[in-house]
């Protein structure tokens, strides 16, 4: 029932760029096989997920993980160690074992597992990330004093040779490897406590309300039952510059094209099953992580049903956005992970989403801000939506968006397998507009 397609489909998916990729919230699974609980009923009748060491060619160290954790594990490696896929990998060869960077990284897995089964009752506490922090080479020898406390210094020499220029420091920059570092792997849930002063915070509700409000009125969204989103998708760090077109029904159900100059990458969620279907490579089911994060992404409207979504939610505190105040709700995954919320505490809007991406390996964090909100049909939409990873930025921008316009049903559904060229698909029209 699943499909298994061929590895190399997934594999050409990842390294071009994909919607998941892009997508705009990431789920944070933490545990796995729980995705597939958490689905209930309508996924008892799946076949059990093949293991990575079943679905791949050649590996030695990760294989019994999930066939669905190997790719969110390589792109948590390459983030950590801060290179690229042909680091340790031949392009197109995989599974070929030519480069030594390859051989280190299995036997630093095995490190890295060892050091926690050892040290930390086998919890994740130190990953890749730890030590590499961003380098290939992690630096066992802290860095000399920053800009500033140089500055410092040089205020107590004697005056004449080096006068101190705060301007001149502050364009040295940070040191090497440095900041940032710590929020990775820090789990929301460990800042749970409200801050002082939470008794004045509103509840949960009080902000959904608020945020209804703001967004237009529980009447007018409920009259929403679909919205078409045209503009840009822009990958700044990459060069990156496409054409998209999203196609929503209220409550969950979406559709997406990207227009590459490898072909359209389109992307569509039913309500149940969410799927990908990359120009020449045939069509693919979306699982485990890459399924929530799909369902998060075809919400018709982010954070508006948080009691619904998640099984615990908690105001915890009152955070900057940018120039905004904002309050800050912990909102918890019944699979047990967790995101932030962040809504505006004068315009009541949501500004960010802080989310996870889960790996065996380790976590890469991910913020979705939502920027520009305009009224389309008596409803404010966010015309502007920022997905900051710890390597590039994703910038969507549409330039229209239609609320109650047709949109087929037929195009939610996952398109047959059989014809990975062309062909009028359901999933792959060429005239977005129905
Ligand atoms: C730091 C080294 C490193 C980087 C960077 C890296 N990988 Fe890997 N990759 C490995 C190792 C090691 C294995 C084998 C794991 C094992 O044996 O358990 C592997 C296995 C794989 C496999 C399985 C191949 C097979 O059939 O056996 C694929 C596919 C893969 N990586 C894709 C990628 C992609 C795509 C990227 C970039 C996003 C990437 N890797 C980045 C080290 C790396
Ligand atoms: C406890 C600290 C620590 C952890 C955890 C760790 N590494 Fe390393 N790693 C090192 C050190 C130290 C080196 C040697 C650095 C050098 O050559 O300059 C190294 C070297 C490497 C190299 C070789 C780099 C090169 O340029 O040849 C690879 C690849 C690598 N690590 C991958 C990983 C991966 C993948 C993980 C997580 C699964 C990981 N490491 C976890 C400390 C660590």
């Amino acid at each position: 029932m699943a499909s298994h397609q061929p590895i190399r489909n997934r594999i050409a998916i990842l390294a071009t760029l994909t919607l998941a990729g892009a997508a705009l919230s990431i789920f944070p699974a933490k545990l796995r096989a729980q995705a597939e609980s958490a689905a209930g009923g309508q996924q008892a009748a799946a076949p059990k997920p093949k293991t990575a060491g079943e679905a791949f060619k050649n590996i030695q160290v990760l294989k019994d993980i999930r066939q669905d954790e190997l790719f969110p594990s390589m792109r948590y490696i390459t983030a950590a160690l801060g290179v690229r896929c042909d680091f340790c990998h031949v392009p197109e060869h995989f599974e070929k074992d030519d480069k030594p960077q390859k051989a280190r990284a299995r036997e630093m897995m095995k490190m890295m597992f060892a050091i926690n089964n050892d040290n930390f009752h086998g919890h994740r506490e130190i990953t890749c990330y730890t030590c590499h922090r961003g380098s290939e080479h992690p630096v066992g020898m802290p860095a000399v004093a920053n800009a500033s406390a140089m500055g410092a210094m040089a205020a107590q020499m004697p005056p004449g040779r080096n006068t101190p220029n705060p301007a001149a420091n502050s364009s040295a920059g940070p040191p090497p490897g440095g900041g940032g570092g710590e929020r990775l792997e820090h789990d929301p849930g460990d800042a749970a406590a409200p801050s002082p002063g939470a008794a004045s915070l509103p509840t949960v509700d009080d902000i959904i309300a608020k945020y209804t409000q703001a967004l237009g009125g529980a009447d007018v969204i409920q009259k929403a039952g679909t919205r078409v989103e045209k503009g840009t998708v822009d990958v700044p760090e990459r060069n990156s510059h496409n054409t998209m077109e999203v196609f929503r029904k209220a409550p969950d159900k979406a559709f997406a094209i990207l227009h590459t100059p490898m072909g359209d990458i389109v992307e569509g969620y039913d309500g149940v099953v969410a799927w990908e279907n990359h120009q020449g490579h045939g069509v693919t089911e979306e699982t485990g992580d890459s399924l929530n994060r799909v369902k998060d992404w075809a919400s018709f409207i982010t954070g508006l049903d948080l009691k619904r979504d998640y099984a615990r939610v908690m105001v915890s505190g009152i955070e900057k956005i940018g120039d905004h105040d904002a309050y800050r709700v912990f909102a918890s995954r019944k699979e047990g992970g967790m995101e932030r919320l962040y809504f505006d505490t004068q315009s009541g809007l949501l500004l960010r989403v802080d989310a996870r991406i889960d790996s065996p390996l380790g976590s890469l964090p991910q913020e979705t801000s939502y920027e520009d909100y305009r009224d389309v049909s008596g409803v404010k939409i966010p015309f502007t939506i920022r997905v900051a990873k710890i390597d590039s930025t994703t910038i969507y921008k549409w330039s229209s968006v239609e609320m109650n316009v047709p949109v087929g049903e037929d195009r939610f559904a996952k398109p047959a397998d059989a014809a990975p060229a062309s062909g009028p698909q359901p999933g792959n029209p060429k005239a977005p507009t129905p």
